[in-house]
């Protein structure tokens, strides 16, 4: 049994991409191992320092991961500016951590490029914040995009570092969670790539219904099949291929035949495909809006995983500040 740690924008909002990708395998995971799922609140102020509602972003989020079945009585599930500890160590661990490594970054070139006017000290460190993070728990796995291996690299040359120079075997050096060929991806609604938030193509798991049909109506698809039994083009390919996973078996085939014998009618198509989502995402949404309606159950949820993952956390300082010299007097 590994620990995986897993930290969330809290700028979230899950798309079907997500539901059908990440937290489908997160919730394979949670049953095999040891796993904290936090909200990642300390690095949402590198970018957005006064943010217009961190504590709705935070709620919205936990809200979605929990109705989808993050079940708190597998996983850990906290914020992380409630564990102060990581900070400590964050610190600590900033001390072996280098400018020059982390300027050559490259979500930190990127972040510069972007936000020019606030180059904050923040920015600079966010990968030593997230290796604290996860060595904390001394964590062995991280489910991670490609986006965030050049940061897991980093966290395994912080752990290995802090190892050599103080001479012990501490933390472990974590690796990515291999998730094998099971994960998906669900295409975008814009004709091309992949359904990502920033992309402005997706279906949102708290879209409702009438939003959903406005979506999909508007994806974009092509002039119609251009010979019998042609290769569908990539816009209509990527509607079939989020009908595989929403759809029956047998209406996906209806309008693949249809769609062969050149008698599709790409309106039809999306009319059903419209009703298939909501019919997959209404359950959902509607334990989100039950979830947002009880704070109470909320913040115990947030209470006990914090309180658990303090309880984690705070052994790893403690020991941290004992392999490296500080003594209770
Ligand atoms: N940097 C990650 C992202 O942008 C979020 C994150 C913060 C994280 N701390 C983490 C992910 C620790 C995994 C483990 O998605």
């Amino acid at each position: 049994m590994d620990t995986v740690v897993s930290g969330i924008r809290s700028t979230g909002n899950l798309h079907l991409g997500n539901y059908f990708g990440a937290i489908r395998n997160f919730l394979k995971m949670q049953e095999e191992n040891r796993c904290f799922f936090f909200v990642a609140d300390y690095h949402s102020l590198t970018t957005h320092p006064h943010p217009d509602d961190l504590h709705g972003n935070i709620r919205q989020i936990l809200a979605e991961y929990l109705a989808c079945g993050i079940d708190p009585e597998k996983a850990t599930i906290y914020v992380q500016s409630d564990v102060p500890e990581v900070t400590e160590l964050y610190l600590l661990m900033n001390m072996n951590a280098y400018v020059g490594e982390l300027e050559r970054t490259a979500s930190f070139k990127e972040k510069i490029r972007k936000h020019p006017d606030n180059i904050n000290a923040g920015l600079l460190t966010y990968p030593v914040l997230m290796a604290a993070d996860i060595i904390i728990h001394r964590a062995q796995k991280v489910p991670v995009g490609k986006d965030q291996e050049q940061h897991l690299e980093m966290t395994r040359r912080f752990a290995r570092r802090f190892n050599t120079m103080y001479g012990v075997e501490y933390f472990p050096e974590p690796d990515a969670y291999n998730f094998g060929k099971q994960l998906l991806k669900i295409p975008g609604l814009d004709g091309s790539g992949k359904m990502g938030k920033s992309e402005g193509n997706g279906i949102f798991l708290a879209d409702d219904p009438k939003e959903i049909r406005k979506k999909v109506m508007r994806a974009v698809t092509d002039a119609g099949p251009v010979a019998p039994d042609s290769e569908p083009s990539e816009p209509v390919k990527n509607l079939f291929t989020i009908m595989e996973v929403v759809s029956e078996p047998s209406t996906l085939a209806y309008f693949k035949e249809k769609h062969a014998t050149c008698e599709i009618r790409y309106g039809d198509l999306k009319k059903q495909l419209a009703e298939d989502i909501i019919k997959v995402t209404e359950p959902i949404r509607e334990r989100i809006n039950q979830i947002l309606n009880d704070p109470v159950y909320l913040g115990r949820i947030v209470r006990q995983g914090g309180e658990a993952a303090r309880e984690s956390a705070s052994k790893t300082v403690r020991e941290v500040r004992e392999i490296i010299g500080y003594k209770p007097f």
